[in-house]
């Protein structure tokens, strides 16, 4: 099966970082197709020449989230869920130009997490939603499911443990085929915080279908870092005496 790999993704000092980062990490995936969807109302500049020269399979989209649900500067990072229309739309991309008989396996891959190679390999066999620990989220060393017997029998999260599905989005794969057959689901953009990934799995699987993976969720393979933002304490001063950097070289 192919891996199919959704990446929102949003103009911001270090997005060509991040996005070079995972794009190497990437290039080492056989049967790889990156679909990566812009947060913007064109195709911007920077990520089009990035991603022609990444040497990956790539898809590239663009939907800007609407005014009102998107987060404003001030506002708290959590306030608003984030890349939830670019998602929706990567999926209605699968399901305008993919056949059922595809087999694949569809992963969103935030463009800030870190993601070791091994968990390509434990991803690909995916039969309907594979799932697996994710590290450094939720006010934890890591999250998990809990395995019995082989079977998903509840999660280890501290924060809002009642969801549905008390998971982050970098902790679960979905089959191609349980997408295209069930053409209604997507992400809620209003969905509650926290209840983002539950909205689109509640109408894909129940926890007993759930198939773990990462020696039955043992095994850290995906952690949920987050960059700093950069200070430009030095820039906006040198900018005021009009001896900002040159703006023609991209960072
Ligand atoms: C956590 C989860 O890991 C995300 O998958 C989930 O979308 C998010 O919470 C949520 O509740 O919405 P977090 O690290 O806080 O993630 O979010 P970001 O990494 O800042 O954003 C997730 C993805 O959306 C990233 O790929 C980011 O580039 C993209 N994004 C973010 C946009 O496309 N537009 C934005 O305005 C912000
Ligand atoms: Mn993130």
């Amino acid at each position: 099966p192919i891996i199919y790999a959704i990446t929102p993704t949003y103009a911001r000092l270090v997005q060509k970082a991040e996005l070079v980062r995972i794009s190497q990490t990437f290039l080492h995936v056989k049967n790889f197709h990156w679909i990566v969807v812009e947060d913007s109302p064109v195709k911007t500049q920077l990520v089009s020449e990035l991603l022609a020269q990444s040497g990956l399979r790539f898809t590239h989209l663009h939907t800007e989230t609407p005014k009102e649900h998107k987060r404003k500067e001030s506002d708290p990072n959590w306030l608003k869920p984030r890349g939830v229309e670019q998602r929706n739309l990567a999926l209605q991309w699968l399901r305008e130009n993919r056949e059922l008989s595809e087999e694949g396996v569809v992963y969103f891959a935030d463009d800030d997490n870190t993601y070791s190679l091994r968990l390509f390999d434990e991803i690909r066999s995916t039969k309907r939603v594979s799932v697996w620990p994710v590290g450094l989220v939720g006010g934890l060393r890591f999250e998990r499911p809990l395995v019995e017997k082989g079977r998903v029998v509840g999660f280890y999260t501290a924060w809002k443990p009642n969801r549905p599905f008390p998971m982050d989005m970098a902790g679960f794969a979905i089959a191609l085929q349980l997408l295209l057959a069930n053409r209604e689901a997507r992400f809620d953009l209003l969905a509650e915080r926290g209840y983002l990934e539950s909205s689109l799995l509640q109408s894909l699987v129940s926890i007993e279908e759930l198939e773990p993976r990462a020696d039955n969720c043992t095994k850290v393979l995906v952690w949920h870092t987050r960059s700093e933002k950069p200070k430009m304490k030095q820039e906006e001063l040198l900018q005021k005496q009009g001896l900002g950097s040159d703006p023609s070289i991209e960072v």
